[in-house]
């Protein structure tokens, strides 16, 4: 194998974005733009990786920590995507092989269409073949000027073309294969004297042609696929695209999906087969569930682990929590992050749990608020139940053991712990330690006083 590296080009801004955020690191489908790129660079065999960054460069670089094929050059000013290549190639010496020229804001880009494109531009022994497409709209893009012959002879940007370049509708995707030895050799050859005053990279392309190397253009097959993201309404439209396919493959490991359009599922989730999602769903932050699982309508799931066969019912929030198998949610609870539930738990309407343990078996059924709690097996949480964990200025722990029963509207006021199977009686306010097989009892005794709205 031949070595390939990539250079990405994410030093520029992103004005069109209107955003405090650079472009390239606005979340689509749960990764930030950059990574998506990164990702088909790194599937196409790509082992050393440049980024060219300027505007916000910590914090691109902050998404790519502690990855060793990552390597970071800085751009200070963007002189144009020529200046760009050239401050990777510092980076890059000594490299010999194959270089893939990317941008950090395509992220529709496939890894198989940089496999086909790497295929074609090795065996045809390519100084470059740039990646290209046909489009009925080419405005703003550079145009790929062919000779009659259909040799490719140049790129020109759009603000340097003639009106008849103008009319030429395959345009430049900015994605190119490069041989090392010619770009290292030529990339101080390209000036900027044009339109923009810019170091344009397309200029190499009329460089080879110059000097009688072999320069091609591969249209690529699908166009959405090299669509740049410069403004909100595209990133939307990408991440349609991007959820379209993650769905599908979804789909054809056993998933059903009852209305893709509406079901917002990040790349990185895994769902095993059997399971159905229903619509208004979102699943993301590297969230795992099992099979022949329910997730009802409009549930959020955020990095959760969730066994087989669980039941989420409608409109239920779920963060950073743990599930075993059959178990039951919702409708509308909310799981904060440190829940973990046993195998065949119920929480159910309106609960709320903060950083639990709940073992197999135990429910909590109606309006709840569990939080920093250990909570045996077998218990059952009546309704209205509240851990008061919370003294104004520290957390406290409250600890219930296997089999016990906690009546309807209990207050556990923390640190407090209720010994296995014993009984909290409703109404009860606990404020001392309950002994296991006890009842514990708190109440005011209730008056009747009789006839007395007859004297009123
Ligand atoms: C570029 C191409 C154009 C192509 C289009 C595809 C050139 C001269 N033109 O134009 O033919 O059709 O992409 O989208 O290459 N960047 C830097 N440093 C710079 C300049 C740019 O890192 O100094 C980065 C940008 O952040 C961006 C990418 O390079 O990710 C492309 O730059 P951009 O200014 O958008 O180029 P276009 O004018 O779109
Ligand atoms: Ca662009």
């Amino acid at each position: 194998m031949e070595s390939l590296a990539s250079i990405i080009l994410a030093a520029g801004k992103g004005t069109r974005m209107k955003s405090g955020l650079i472009k390239v690191l606005h979340p689509i489908a749960g990764l930030p733009m950059i990574a998506w790129p990164v990702a088909a660079a790194r599937d196409a065999g790509s082992d050393t990786n440049v980024l060219v960054i300027g505007h916000q460069a910590t914090a691109v670089q902050g998404v790519f920590r502690g990855t060793a094929d990552i390597r970071c050059a800085m751009q200070e000013e963007q002189l144009g995507t020529g200046h760009a290549v050239a401050c990777a190639l510092e980076t890059l010496t000594g490299f010999r092989g194959t270089v893939l020229i990317l941008c950090g804001d395509t992220p529709l880009l496939r890894s198989d269409t940089l496999k086909s494109m790497l295929t074609f531009h090795r065996t045809n022994h390519a100084a470059i073949t740039v990646l290209t497409a046909l489009v009925k709209d080419p405005y703003g893009y550079g145009r790929v000027v062919r000779a009659p012959s259909g040799r490719v002879t140049r790129i020109v940007e759009q603000k340097d073309a003639a009106p008849e370049e103008q009319e030429i509708r395959e345009i430049n995707s900015g994605i190119y294969c490069m041989d090392s030895d010619f770009l290292f050799n030529n990339i101080r050859g390209i000036g900027n004297d044009n339109a923009q005053g810019e170091y344009y990279l397309t200029d190499l392309l009329a460089i080879a042609v110059r000097k009688e190397l072999t320069c091609l253009a591969l249209p690529a097959a699908d166009a959405d696929e090299i669509m740049g993201v410069n403004d909100r309404a595209q990133l939307a439209r990408a991440g349609r695209i991007l959820r379209a396919r993650i769905n599908r493959e979804h789909m054809l490991n056993g998933v059903t999906i009852i209305d893709p359009d509406n079901t917002y599922i990040d790349q990185g989730v895994m769902i095993g087969a059997d399971t159905t999602i229903h619509p208004g769903c979102r699943i993301g932050g590297g969230t795992v569930i099992g099979e022949g699982c329910e997730i009802e309508g409009g549930v959020s799931i955020s990095g959760c682990r969730i066994g087989d066969d669980c039941h989420i019912k409608a409109a239920s929030v779920l963060e950073d929590s743990e599930l075993g198998e059959d178990v039951a949610i919702g409708p509308m609870a909310h799981l904060r992050p440190g829940t973990t539930l046993g195998n065949k738990v119920k929480i159910g309407n309106f609960v709320e749990t903060k950083k639990i343990v709940m073992g197999e078996g135990s429910k909590a059924s109606h309006l709840t608020y569990l939080g920093d709690a250990e909570i045996g097996r077998n218990v059952n949480i009546g309704c209205g139940t509240i851990t008061c964990n919370y003294d104004g200025v520290n957390k406290h722990r409250t600890v219930i053991g296997d089999d016990v029963f906690i009546g309807s509207d209990v207050q556990l006021v923390a640190p407090v712990s209720v010994g296995r199977n014993s009984l909290v009686a409703a109404g009860t306010t606990v404020t001392t330690d309950v002994p296991p097989d006890s009842l514990a009892i708190a109440r005011v005794p209730q008056l009747n006083k009789n006839g007395w709205r007859l004297k009123k």
